[in-house]
Parts: structure tokens; C-alpha cells; sequence
């Protein structure tokens, strides 16, 4: 159990007794003593108490003895709680023998489906598709991990009206052969000619509308061209993936084709439900509560004008489908910001069609922009979107340089796999150490730093930890009693017990710059430690009380950038 989570369930007796109902006793770290409760605060007003009267009381009535050095009120009302080193040492034996380090499988396992990635055939993948996987990487790893049942859904742009320029275009350059060029991420040079026929040449655009048609209505010649471009696109998203290290496969890719047959029928089901508008010669629902500017109620446009079905019609049966088919009750977007509303909107439109209801739920997980040093959208020096491969290989071409000028006398293989390792680490962790919901600035100093909150800071201390026990020449006694001689190797167990409360939490957020910020302060607690507290030339029973908390830590980074998607090194 988490130290949080112990301290809170001694209180909570207690404050219930004074507050005569269920109180949350909102335990924190703090800097003051280990922990800090002000739940006596936001009591006072409705208790009609002094804060630091209903402090006093919880502390006479909570049994602490065993748990606390000690606890007592201070300031306008707080409650400051110092734990004793015998509980910290207790507890933090128990996660030696434990796999999990504390952090318990879930007792209500859930069918969840992640909806991520989402790049668009015959388009070259974005820097919000990058962000998007990486979230939905560490959404799924986490979730998986806990012990939910996740369908993880790759929700492909391959339908819709582009296409009919697409196929025209792949025909006029003689099918297979120029479909095999996407498959090497030549996507945007092959988009681009297609829209600039499309813009200039009148019979190309109309030979592109009959396309469309000829797409929908299955023509043979058409679909063999149409799954070409789907299948050499998907070929190319895959080695990016691979480049990326995520856990998206082939069997993953579920696009918005897959939903072409449902869409009559989910039409035709909100029709019969009477929530269906016509407007504009296009059939719409009107959710309540979403206005534009002029202050006009806003319509979710599920079918056309032209009879065709888009973007939100898919996203609906897509949803119907999860919730109803998949079983799944918890529904997860990564998807960025700008897509809020249509979210909002297809949410709000399948909870009065009956298709999402309690206990399913949905969330859109939107995330910012990611921008370049000019503190602008993320561009390539010719003003066009920078390619996403191009940005991965320079990452792990800027590690591997890093590696070997810090180390001559690597192997060009052994600095590759650092590299790798580093750069996409560092990638992967400047996007989930930050609030998903900002922007933040591509700073390939700072991410490749080994300071700060950085992939590389983490993983080093993983490293130095690897490094120790290759100068020990042994393995850490997972029996070890634990001593808590010196602050910094008391403050390092505070931290290692606070694993399972931070991914319980990230669990119902999926927030992850708090797992991330926890593993930096991990990472700082033990490199204080490794500066003040010898191991190697300590006295027997310190020697192995710091061994084993090494090892705790190392196993703590491991599994919880394992969580991110981040590899560790023995060395670096
Ligand atoms: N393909 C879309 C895009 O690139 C993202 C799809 C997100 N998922 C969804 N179910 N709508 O913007």
C-alpha cells in the first residue's frame, strides 16, 4: 500500500466522527514534514469550527502511534505528519518481494478502448499524430498493466471524398508500381500532385467525383486501387511505429471504412429516435448546450447534403460499436484540441441516442501543439509540416553524437542503441512530461539534457544503479532489513513507497506528466542518496540495506518509464 493511501485511510475515521459524514482527508506530500493534510480547512466553513479546532480533534481521535513519528497541527490549520522510520522500513520491504512494487491489479477490470495514432493514407503523419501515439502508448501500456482488458483502435483516415482524387491520381501514374513509393514515405509529394491536379484540371476534378462514386459503390478496379493506397500507407505508418517503439500493430488499424456499412443505419436510428433536424437540405442533430458565436444552437451534421455520410456519422457508429459490440465501458480519445467540440458533440449525441451510458463513459484526452524553437507550429525550413520520421531519426542521430563525444570508445553499434534508446526516450518524454493539455517547444538541448526532467536524467540514474551492481559484483538480498541511517535514504523511501498512489491516480487521469513527475523526483531522491550515503565501502548491514534500495529504485524508473514507453540502458 501507498504511504498516501495509508495515511488517508487512518484519518478518515477520525474526520468523519468530527465532521458527522464522509470527508476525503486530502493527504499530500509536503515539503514541511512528509505529509500535510487540510481537510480541516475546507471543513471549517461548514462545521462553523476553527480549522485548527477540527484539526485537533481528528489528531485525538485517529490511531497514528504506529505509523507516525509524529503529527500535529500547525498554521491556519493544517495537519503535518512525519512518518516513523519502522513503518517506512516496513513498507518498503514489502515491495522488495513484491513484483508489482506495490502497485496493486485492478478489482474491476474494464473493457477499454483507446482510439490513437490515426494518421490519414496517402498523408504524411503529422507532429499531433506523433503526440497522439505516444499518449495512447502509455495509455494502453498503463491501463494493460493494471489489468483492463484494452482494445487498442487505430482509427485510419482511408473514406471520404479525397479519395476520389487519390485513386484517379494513383491510375493516371499506372497503379502498383507508384503505390509501392508510399510505402517508402513518399506520401506528401504524392498528395500534393494529386490536389494541385485536382485544383487546376476541370476533367481531372470531375473524373475524381465519378471516383467517389465508383468507391462507394464497390467497382471493382476502384477498391483494388483504393486498398493499395491503404495497404502501401499502412506499410509506411507500421516502420514508424517500429522507429517509435509502440505497441501498435498491424491488427490495430481499424479506419473509418470499417464503418461505412453502419452509417444508414445510425442515421436511420436517430431518425427513429426523433433527434434527427433537417437543415440546409443535410440531416442534423441539434445536442442541447452547444452554441456558436451568433448564439445559433450547432448541429452535428450526420448526413450530407449529398447523401454522404462524414467524419461524425463515423465517429458515432465507431462509438456505438465500442460500447455495444466491444462491451466497452470506458471509451479514450487522443485526439488533439481542436477536435473538442465534435468530441463534445458526438458524446452528447450518443448519450441521448442510449448508445453511452452508465457505466460506459467517454473521454477525449486532447492534447496542444507541439512547437518549433521560434515558439510557432512545428515547420521544416521550407515552411511545410515537418516529417515525423525525419524528426525521429534526428533524435536518435543527436543521442547516438551525444553518446559517443561523452564516450569515446563506444562501438558504433553500442552508441546506435543508446541512441535509440535516449533519442526516442527523450522524444517520448519531453511530450508526456508536460501538461497534455499545452504546447510546448521541441528543445532538443533540453530534452537530450542529462539534467532536469529529461529521459536521459532517468535514465541515467537507472544506469548508475546497473553500474553499481556490476562494481558490487553481486545482487541485492531482497531480505534485507532495512536501515534508515542518514535523511537522503530515508527521503528515497518516502519517494519509492509514493509509486502505486501516483499510478492509481494516472490510472483515472491518464495524466501522465504526474507519473513522470514522480519518477523525476524518484530519480533526484536517489542521486542525493548515491552522493551522501556509501554503498560499496559501507559497513555489512548498511552496505545491504543500500543495496537493496538501489535496486527498489532501479526497479521503480524500469516499470515506470516502461509505463511511458521508455527504454532503460545498463549502460550509458
Ligand atoms: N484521422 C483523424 C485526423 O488525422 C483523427 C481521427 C481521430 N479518431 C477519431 N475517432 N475521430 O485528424
Amino acid at each position: 500500500m501507498d504511504l498516501e493511501r495509508l495515511l488517508s485511510d487512518r484519518l478518515a475515521p477520525a474526520f468523519a466522527e468530527v465532521a458527522g459524514g464522509p470527508v476525503d482527508p486530502l493527504v499530500r506530500r509536503s515539503p514541511r514534514a512528509d505529509f500535510q493534510s487540510d481537510a480541516a480547512l475546507a471543513l471549517a466553513r461548514r462545521l462553523g469550527r476553527p480549522p485548527r479546532d477540527i484539526a485537533a480533534a481528528v489528531l485525538e481521535r485517529a490511531v497514528l502511534d504506529d505509523v507516525c513519528a509524529s503529527a500535529e497541527v500547525s498554521g491556519p490549520g493544517f495537519l503535518n505528519l512525519t512518518v516513523a522510520d519502522r513503518a517506512l522500513a516496513d513498507l518498503a520491504a514489502g515491495l522488495a518481494g513484491d513484483a508489482r512494487l506495490g502497485v496493486p491489479s485492478t478489482t474491476a477490470p474494464q473493457t477499454v478502448v483507446v482510439d490513437y495514432s490515426a494518421p490519414n493514407v496517402a498523408k504524411e503523419m503529422h507532429v499531433g499524430h506523433l503526440r497522439s501515439t505516444v499518449i495512447g502508448d502509455a495509455a494502453v501500456r498503463l491501463l494493460e498493466w493494471l489489468g483492463h482488458r484494452v482494445v487498442r483502435v487505430n482509427h485510419l483516415g482511408d473514406w471520404g471524398t479525397p479519395f476520389g482524387m487519390l485513386i484517379e491520381h494513383l491510375a493516371d501514374l499506372g497503379g502498383a508500381e507508384a503505390a509501392h513509393e508510399l510505402s517508402m514515405g513518399d506520401l506528401d509529394t504524392f498528395y500534393r500532385a494529386a490536389r494541385l491536379k485536382f485544383d487546376a484540371d476541370e476533367a481531372f476534378r470531375e473524373r475524381s467525383r465519378s471516383r467517389v462514386v465508383a468507391l462507394q459503390g464497390g467497382d471493382e478496379r476502384t477498391s483494388r486501387l483504393w486498398r493499395l493506397l491503404v495497404e502501401q500507407s499502412e506499410r509506411y505508418f507500421l516502420t514508424v511505429y517500429d522507429l517509435l517503439d509502440v505497441t501498435l500493430s498491424e491488427g490495430d488499424f481499424l479506419g473509418e471504412s470499417a464503418y461505412n456499412d453502419l452509417l444508414a443505419g445510425v442515421v436511420d436510428d436517430l431518425d427513429g429516435l426523433g433527434l434527427l433536424t433537417p437543415s440546409d437540405g443535410a440531416d442534423c442533430v441539434f445536442p442541447p448546450g452547444f452554441v456558436g458565436r451568433g448564439g445559433d444552437p450547432l448541429p452535428l451534421i450526420v448526413r450530407k447534403r449529398d447523401g454522404g455520410y462524414g467524419y461524425p456519422a463515423t465517429d458515432l457508429a465507431a462509438l456505438r460499436q465500442r460500447t455495444g459490440e466491444l462491451g466497452a465501458t470506458r471509451l479514450v480519445y487522443v485526439v488533439g484540441l481542436p477536435q473538442r467540440q465534435h468530441f463534445a458533440m458526438v458524446f452528447a449525441v450518443a448519450r441521448a441516442a442510449g448508445w453511452l451510458s452508465p457505466p460506459a463513459h467517454a473521454e477525449h484526452l486532447g492534447f496542444g501543439s507541439i512547437l518549433g524553437a521560434d515558439g510557432r507550429m512545428l515547420r521544416s525550413r521550407a515552411g511545410e509540416s515537418v516529417k515525423l520520421v525525419g524528426l525521429l531519426e534526428e533524435a536518435v542521430a543527436r543521442a547516438s553524437d551525444l553518446a559517443l563525444s561523452r564516450n569515446p570508445e563506444l562501438d558504433a553499434e553500442a552508441a546506435a542503441e543508446i541512441g535509440r534508446a535516449v533519442g526516442i526516450g527523450a522524444i517520448k518524454y519531453a511530450d508526456l512530461s508536460t501538461d497534455r493539455t499545452k504546447d510546448y517547444v521541441l528543445d532538443w538541448e533540453r530534452m537530450l539534457s542529462l539534467e532536469g526532467n529529461t529521459a536521459p536524467y532517468l535514465q541515467y540514474a537507472y544506469a548508475r544503479v546497473r553500474s553499481m551492481f556490476r562494481r558490487a559484483g553481486t545482487d541485492a538480498r531482497v531480505d534485507a532489513p532495512l536501515v534508515l541511517a542518514l535523511p537522503a535514504e530515508r527521503a528515497l523511501t518516502v519517494e519509492l513507497l509514493g509509486f502505486a498512489g501516483v499510478v492509481t491516480e494516472v490510472e483515472r487521469t491518464l495524466e501522465f506528466h504526474q507519473l513522470a513527475g514522480y519518477l523525476h523526483r524518484l530519480a533526484t531522491a536517489f542521486n542525493a542518496f548515491y552522493e551522501h550515503c556509501p554503498v560499496l565501502r559501507a559497513p555489512d548491514d548498511l552496505r545491504e540495506s543500500r543495496l537493496l534500495l538501489a535496486e527498489l529504485t532501479a526497479r521503480t524508473l524500469r516499470q515506470g518509464l516502461h509505463l511511458l514507453g521508455i527504454r532503460t540502458l545498463d549502460r550509458m
